[in-house]
């Protein structure tokens, strides 16, 4: 069955919540905080090795109360339990969305188009454990009999985002392997990653749901081609392995039909990092830790389908998220984690939230009269203190803040903990309470800089504080953004996994492409025409 397709601003909760947002919207939280001593404890989660602190928002008790039953107004619970089973949530490409299924336990049953499909999910993990073993251990080798030694993705979007955060935040749980991520359509990404290469010890995983994205494509050809260089065509098979659900283009392009890894079309490739598309991780970390990454994953799909939506960590950010986004009018969200493991997640984030929320037609096929998603943005603290907190501090934008922080040093060096932790811990307090006039008057300051050293406060936060980053828990932060992008989605009553989108550039690109060669000739813009000139007369 399809999803409840509701607007939400017709609903009681909504009205309610505009109502409320006249009382709320000037209350200072330091007030809050004062008034309830209960405060902190009331708006925390925990749960296994996650504290989530949300006290820190423009948010009372009847807050929550509306944006909860906003939820349920808008029949979040159904919708989770449609996702969760495999209906065609995806209604305009005609598809399930069970990113959940690729994590879930080998006796669970999930059916789609009445077959279940985990027996084929866990017959793919065990192809990538195989697989990974031997690379790993060195018994499958390069065509002159070495074992190898760096791996290549080759792949864009989902196809190399997931991955490529993943292998990057999980450095400290490395094997031996070298990996690279060749993405960008721009050759000199590829020339650069192909200059560190050896062609007799590099195995080469090209990643595409499709198997017809331009760069992906062009990047794989480019370096076939310089495979080949050293290389003879039967040795494509020892080096170029493959995932994708397109089985004939990837044999077209040489690979063996043993070297490729299936996906499906009810894995959407920006929640595709679970499926083989994740082999690169598993590759550099090892098939063990892979499986902790899925074994967190999976944890918080229970919390998600199961726990009450007034303590379900995915379902409170997301309201609060809608909160700011709906009725505050704030356009953007930042997340800062303080690791600099995680210096990829922002990133990485952008595609997940914004491919699949940046939409303006509803379920009905309407246009919507309300603010959808939100722009994600981010980088690690503390670097991100001496960059862009100022605007966040003292600007005229109002950013609700993710702070993810660890209490664990993965190399156990307090000192510097300590310190990373101390700054985590002193950004959201600075933001709650600011400094009045009269601190910034006791600290001696002149009275004509005075109003430039006050800072409003007031500023919401999220704390996720998470005990150590190990495979499992990044597992589990992925999916509670994953599910917080669903939470939002079902509210906002738009479809969250298409990506029509992106769609018309790519037209475009291909037609001023064949221009370039004299193939073609369309008409264009005057800007356009002008640039096309200019790249023509210059390149
Ligand atoms: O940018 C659009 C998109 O379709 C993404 O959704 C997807 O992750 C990416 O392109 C790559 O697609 P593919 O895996 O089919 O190469």
């Amino acid at each position: 069955m399809a999803l409840p397709n509701i607007n939400p601003t017709t609903t009681n909760s909504w009205k309610k919540l505009e109502a409320h947002f006249k009382e709320v919207a000037s209350l200072q939280m330091k007030d809050l905080f004062a008034k309830d001593k209960e405060r902190a404890d009331k708006f925390t989660i925990s749960w296994e090795d996650f504290y989530v602190d949300f006290s820190k928002n423009r948010i009372t008790d009847a807050t929550l109360q509306y944006l909860l039953e906003l939820a349920d107004e808008v029949g979040l619970k159904t919708a989770i339990e449609r996702q969760y089973q495999g209906d065609k949530i995806n209604k305009t490409e005609g598809r399930a969305v069970l990113h959940t299924a690729l994590r879930a336990p080998a006796d669970a049953i999930i059916t789609v188009d009445g077959k279940n499909i985990v027996p084929e999910v866990q017959a793919v993990k065990e192809d990538v454990k195989t697989f990974t073993n031997a690379v790993v251990n060195g018994e499958r080798k390069g065509y002159t009999g070495k074992p190898f030694t760096h791996v290549v993705n080759i792949g864009i979007g989902g196809s190399d985002l997931g991955p490529a955060m993943v292998v990057d935040a999980l450095q400290f749980y490395k094997n031996q392997l070298t990996t690279y991520f060749v993405s960008n359509v721009d050759g000199d990404h590829v020339n650069e990653v192909i200059k560190k290469l050896n062609p007799e010890t590099t195995l080469f995983v090209i990643v595409s749901k499709t198997f017809t994205t331009q760069e992906t494509i062009s990047n794989a050809n480019t370096i076939k081609k310089w495979f080949l260089q050293s290389a003879n065509k039967e040795d494509i098979a020892k080096h170029f392995v493959a995932v994708s659900t397109n089985l004939e283009a990837v044999q077209n392009f040489g690979i063996h039909k043993d070297n490729i890894f299936p996906m499906w079309d009810w894995v959407g490739g920006r929640f595709s990092l679970w499926s083989a598309v994740g082999l690169s991780i598993s590759l550099a970390v090892g098939y063990d830790n892979y499986e902790s990454l899925l074994t967190g994953a999976h944890k918080m799909d229970v919390h998600f389908k199961n726990e009450d939506f007034k303590s379900n960590i995915p379902v409170v950010l997301g309201l609060i998220s809608i909160w700011y986004n709906n009725f505050f009018k704030a356009e953007s969200e930042a997340v800062i984690p303080y690791a600099q493991y995680l210096n990829q997640f922002a990133t990485y984030l952008q595609q997940g939230i914004m491919e699949s929320n940046g939409k303006s037609i509803d379920r009905n096929g309407d246009p919507v009269n309300y603010q959808t998603g939100t722009l994600i943005w981010g980088e690690p603290g503390t670097n991100s203190q001496h960059a862009f907190f100022q605007l966040i501090h003292q600007g005229t934008k109002l950013i609700p803040a993710d702070f993810i922080g660890f209490t664990q040093s993965l190399h156990g060096n307090q000192d510097h903990h300590d310190k990373l932790i101390s700054n985590f811990l002193a950004q959201t307090e600075a933001l709650l309470n600011g400094k009045t006039e009269t601190q910034v008057a006791e600290e001696g300051t002149k009275e004509d800089i005075m109003p430039f050293k006050v800072f409003g406060g007031n500023k919401p936060t999220n704390t996720i504080f998470i005990n150590k980053l190990s495979p499992e828990s990044l597992g589990k932060l992925i999916a509670m953004y994953e599910h917080k992008i669903f939470v939002q989605g079902v509210i906002w009553n738009i479809f969250s996994y298409d990506q029509f989108g992106v769609e018309l550039g790519k037209q475009l690109a291909n037609k001023i492409l064949k221009e370039f060669n004299g193939e073609e000739s369309s008409t264009h813009d005057a800007s356009t025409l002008n640039l096309l000139n200019h790249y023509k007369n210059n390149r």
